[in-house]
């Protein structure tokens, strides 16, 4: 089954209002013919209204970074899927590491997430990935297969198409060491053969997996001419509108 590659930029808490209109107005130009992949940005929220009216009416989708399970509620710096859908976002990530490292999610609130942005009819993109140790301890299969099915839990084929997942190898991210390409194909097809075995085999054949960890122009084609690598989730990377332009066109 083909899958529509998804070349995502993941600005962290970075740019201001300013910097990001700056970006899409040097972005857009760049990639308005480009209809081989779909593009997406992961502004902060607080950049969500400038990024979202720039992009209107181009083909780059734009999402948070981060979303919260609840509806609505005292949840004292968290943004609904309701605020997020009112102000135009169509995507989300969901337990990105550094969310899973320094602000304690784990496979349950990323499953509860799973299941709201679903619900609104967003587009997830499920983050998963070992960090150093568990690479090193051989424990790399039994860590994606934990995270997959713990997201997963209660999920169904019918909910699944749109989900979409990032294997970022938790210390290839930020660290300039990128997975050799053979090392993510070999993490992606357990990944696949694991979303098989939960919702079966045809939902897993069109399920986007994407790499993420110092994806950069001069690594992402070797990367993309894996089979089951679908598209990249860009930190460092995606923050300078050439540089992203490199990697979409990869
Ligand atoms: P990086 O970040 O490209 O800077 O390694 C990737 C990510 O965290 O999504």
């Amino acid at each position: 089954m083909a899958r529509k590659a998804l070349i995502a930029a993941n600005w962290k808490m970075y740019k201001t209002p300013a910097e990001a209109q700056a970006f899409v107005d040097a972005f857009l130009p760049l990639v308005a013919s480009h209809t081989r992949d779909e593009i997406a940005l992961f502004p902060s929220p607080v950049l969500l209204p400038t990024v979202i009216p720039a992009c209107k009416g181009s083909k780059v989708a734009v999402g948070a970074q981060n979303i919260h399970f609840a509806e609505e509620g005292a949840y004292t710096g968290e943004t609904s899927v309701g605020q997020l859908k009112a102000v135009g976002g169509t995507h989300t990530l969901i337990g990105h590491s550094e969310r899973r490292q320094y602000f304690a999610e784990t496979d349950e609130i990323v499953n509860k997430k799973l299941h709201t942005a679903l619900k609104h009819g967003l587009v997830p993109v499920v983050c998963i990935g070992e960090v150093l140790e568990e690479r090193e301890a051989g424990k790399t299969e039994q860590v994606l297969k934990t995270q997959v099915t713990g997201a997963f839990a209660g999920i169904t084929a019918e909910m699944a198409a749109s989900i979409v997942i990032a294997y970022e190898p938790v210390w290839a991210i930020g660290t300039g060491k990128t997975a050799t390409p053979e090392m993510a194909e070999e993490a992606h097809k357990m990944i696949r053969a694991e979303v098989a075995k939960l919702l079966g085999a045809e939902i897993a054949a069109g399920m986007r997996i994407l790499y993420g960890g110092s994806v950069k122009p001069d690594n992402v084609t070797a990367l993309m001419a894996q089979e089951d690598i679908d598209g990249a989730l860009v930190g460092g990377a995606s923050l300078k509108a050439d540089s992203f332009e490199k990697i979409v066109k990869y």
